[in-house]
């Protein structure tokens, strides 16, 4: 009997052995399995010592290369981390600045989950979950960011309906946002804003176009995990329920649990072998990527401009995001689950998020160039 998994296998074929390349380097933390194909092609990969090709599946024993480093499987791991301003995000600055690396445990690598401007404080993801990062990050698949975010100036309920319905960009209209008007003053307001986009330094673009720079920037909640009981420059381990929650906002299927007895086992044993990460498991509602929702009260805006907005296909930020990954493929290490900061080099900073303590300039940036997808 063919399986039905595989529709292309003829009676009495045999079933392939072993896993796929391009999965088997997700699982290594290293990337998402399409990037992962792409480096296949590129020739940044081998197997036992050759050059790998497209289609190409590994069976425990191999040795796997990613860029001359060997990988191997991990166990994923997930960190939450408060990011203080005057950090950057990334692991390794080449100008020496501190980086998120110094934040959370060194003895497992984890990437950050997009990214925050040096200016920008608050919830930081860090995972070795290649393919999860991806879903995370891309618009696609609509997963929510939301920012408070302290402006110039008094924001009326109108303009603030102007950052919901869309603004026009330099790199296209925004896609529909929330946006809501906590405090308004004559001199400053505090917005929170929740956006399902990455682009680069997006939330300052968008304030600046509505005539309201940004003075101080917080992300609060990613999805639907939120930022509360950490101290600026702390992180934590997520929890597993804050794991099954995640997953479930960028469309996957709660992730197996491989202990004996697990439900995961004897759901096995009632249905059959497991299933391939991302599909279904019996009795489970089908996981689909989140559409972006159109918001309810959005009015037609006042410009003549066509509004269109579609998410992009490749994201910049996935390579920008990548090279950290590329430069650190093959790191495996132990988990330890208590972490407190590291001695940084750079100067302390401000503050934890908008209204807490001194008030810099906007805009600071990050070392990446405009244009470029962001957190
Ligand atoms: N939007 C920005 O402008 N900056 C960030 O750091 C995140 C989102």
């Amino acid at each position: 009997m063919p399986s039905p998994r595989d529709p292309f296998l003829l009676p009495g074929d045999k079933p392939p052995v072993g896993e796929k390349l391009q999965k088997f380097i997700s699982g290594a933390g290293v990337t998402s399995r399409r990037h992962a194909e792409v480096m296949i092609k590129q020739g940044r990969v081998t197997v036992n010592g050759k050059l790998a090709t497209l289609g190409m599946r590994v069976v425990p024993g191999d040795t796997v290369r990613v860029g001359g480093v060997e990988v191997g499987p991990q166990a994923p791991r997930f960190f939450m981390l408060n990011k203080p301003t005057g950090i950057v995000t990334t692991l390794d600055d080449p100008q020496g600045r501190a980086t998120v690396a110094t934040l959370v445990p060194d003895d497992v690598r984890v990437y950050p989950v997009g990214r925050l401007d040096i200016d920008t404080s608050g919830l930081l993801l860090l995972t070795n979950d290649g393919e999860l990062a991806h879903r995370l990050m891309h618009p696609s698949f609509g997963v929510t960011k939301t920012y408070r975010v302290l402006v110039q100036g008094g924001v009326s309920a109108a303009t603030a309906r102007q950052l919901a319905e869309g603004v026009e960009l330099e790199d296209g209209m925004t896609a529909p946002a929330e946006a809501k008007v906590v405090d308004a003053g004559a001199k400053h307001s505090v917005l929170e804003l929740t956006i399902h986009e990455g682009r680069n330094r997006q939330v300052r673009r968008m304030c600046e176009a509505i005539g309201h720079p940004v003075i101080e920037l917080a992300r609060t909640a990613y999805g639907p995990l939120v930022l509360a009981g950490l101290a600026p420059g702390a992180s934590r381990p997520l929890t597993d329920q804050e794991i099954r929650r995640l997953r479930k906002a960028a469309g996957l299927a709660p992730a197996r649990t491989k202990e004996p007895g697990s439900r995961a086992e004897r759901r096995a044993e009632k249905f059959g072998p497991p299933r391939t990460e991302g599909e279904a498991v019996p009795g489970d509602k089908p996981a689909k990527p989140a559409k972006p929702k159109p918001v309810k009260s959005a009015k037609p805006a006042a410009s003549t401009k066509p509004k269109t907005w579609k998410p992009k296909p490749a994201t910049s930020e996935d390579e920008a995001v990548q090279r950290d990954r590329d430069a650190g493929a093959g790191g495996s290490r132990n988990a330890n689950e208590q972490h407190k900061p590291k001695q940084r080099t750079a100067k302390p900073p401000r503050g934890s998020g908008p209204g807490s303590g001194s008030r810099g300039k906007s805009g600071g940036g990050n070392t990446r160039g405009s244009g470029r997808r962001g957190g």
